[in-house]
């Protein structure tokens, strides 16, 4: 079972802490939202699976951290000065703004309904900032709207700081921005977000291959991170559809509860983004329409031993958008249970290297010092191994305990009651099956490890 409406998610993401509108206590602002004390956990834990199968799990990648702020040189020759746009209308009777292409009933206000729009003009989704302190328009920088640029640009730094030979990538995860004219469904459009991208660079003509093996590729992590196959699917991109760098694409979709949309995006973006960054143009034979005459100081090319020439990679390209992922998962682990005939219970149903909350010890007796000082000296061993954040829940109400951590998804809850100062054994109650069991103090970091592995 997944969540029957965005609103149980979004009012469980607030009562629990995962999720808060940004800047909610004026009011909030549309499309940006602050990820809260559960939230925070949750979304490191998905990025740390991305970048642990993608970095460290690979022989052929490489990692990067790049600035946020752009400068519109770059942006100019990726094309997105000029065409990173949506249409535009206005509403001359209530003084709304729409998304051309995401008006339900064809040329009329969602809002008032009239029919009395402007028309669509492009619009540029990228935000300004000025950079040094005279703010006169002279020297400005983007809020990058794609992390990968700063991959392209950083091409050559990393082939000549590492021993990497094509075909390698290079992943990147971090914040992106686009001033969406609707930001709407939740976290799903929102104007502040970020991705998990890898650009994977191979040799013209090995593309369409390798382009196949990361759409599979991406589709089996997804799964492994708990969403049901069957809730994902793969949508090639209509070619008139097909953003300017694209040569092919592929959309893995997921079923959100506002409906089905893109999750993540799989292109083979050619020698597009290496070519228009590349100095001397012309002395490749680049198979894209490229931005001419780039003021690039850098050749970003590698040579072919075999055929002794320089050739321009061509590059694929999964990228992800965290904050869906993180939405398609809370929707997918959402669950409401009958305890029994008169009480029911909302969990997530996490795995549990995704968990918030790995687990949480609980006295019995709040403040009981015996039972306290125990309690915290199990939780600090079983944080020292360093499997996520553990927590000591001194609040005397079991039941109430419970149903938190059902509802955050943590895999186990530990109770130290009066027997464990007899016995040495605490009762561990499993999430999902809410069964208990008594386990020795003694073997709980390997019971512990063992459930996480
Ligand atoms: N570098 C390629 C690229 O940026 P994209 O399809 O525009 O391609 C990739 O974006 C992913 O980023 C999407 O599949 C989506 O998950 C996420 N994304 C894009 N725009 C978003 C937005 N406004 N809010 C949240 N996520 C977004």
């Amino acid at each position: 079972m997944t969540a029957q409406t965005m609103e149980e998610l979004v009012s469980l993401c607030k009562r629990r802490g995962f999720l808060f509108q940004s800047n909610d206590i004026y009011g909030g602002i549309k499309g940006l939202y602050d990820y809260g004390p559960m939230g925070v956990e949750f979304k490191n834990n998905l990025k740390q699976a991305w970048w642990k199968s993608m970095v460290y799990e690979r022989d052929d990648t490489e990692g990067l951290d790049a600035s946020i702020l752009s400068s519109p040189v770059v942006l100019k020759h990726s094309g997105h000065e000029d065409t990173f746009t949506d249409p535009l209308v206005d509403c001359r009777a209530c003084k709304s703004r729409w998304r051309a292409d995401q008006l339900f009933e064809n040329n009329k206000c969602p809002n008032c309904k009239s029919e009395d729009l402007t028309e669509p003009r492009p619009f540029n989704l990228m935000f300004k900032t000025a950079i040094g302190p005279v703010d006169d328009g002279s020297s400005f920088a983007y809020l990058r709207p794609e992390t990968c640029q700063q991959i392209f640009t950083n091409f050559k730094n990393i082939l000549d700081s590492t021993s990497r030979t094509v075909p390698f990538g290079i992943a990147q995860m971090g914040k992106a921005f686009r001033n969406e004219i609707t930001p709407r469904n939740f976290i799903f459009r929102v104007r502040e977000f970020e991705q998990m991208e890898l650009e994977f660079f191979v040799k013209p003509g090995t593309d369409d291959e390798w382009h196949e093996y990361w759409i599979n590729k991406r589709i089996e992590w997804w799964v492994n991170q708990g969403i049901k196959k069957e809730n994902l699917k793969k949508i090639e991109v209509e070619k008139n559809e097909l953003a300017h760098y694209s040569k092919r694409t592929v959309d893995i979709n997921y079923v959100f509860p506002h409906g089905e949309e893109e999750l993540e995006g799989v292109a083979n973006r050619t020698d597009f983004d290496l070519g228009s960054h590349t100095k001397n143009q012309n002395d490749f034979k680049i198979t894209s329409e490229v931005m001419k005459n780039s003021s690039s100081t850098t050749k970003l090319a590698v040579q072919d031993l075999e055929e002794k020439k320089w050739y321009i990679p061509f590059v694929i390209e999964p990228s992800a958008g965290v904050d869906r992922g993180v939405l398609a998962l809370l929707n997918e682990a959402y669950r409401e249970e009958n305890v029994d005939k008169d009480n029911k219970r909302i969990l997530l149903s996490l795995k549990p290297h995704l968990s918030p909350i790995k687990a949480a010890v609980i006295p019995l007796k709040k403040n009981n010092e015996e039972l306290v000082n125990l309690s915290k000296e199990i939780k600090s061993n079983l944080q020292t191994l360093g499997l996520g954040r553990v927590v000591l829940e001194n609040s005397g109400n079991i039941g109430k305990n419970y149903r938190r951590h059902d509802e955050i998804g943590t895999p186990i809850c530990l109770t130290v009651d009066f027997e464990t100062l007899e016995d040495k054994s605490v009762t561990v109650r499993d999430r999902d099956t809410m069964k208990q069991e008594r386990v020795s103090i003694e073997n709980l970091s390997e019971y512990y490890k063992k459930y996480f592995n």
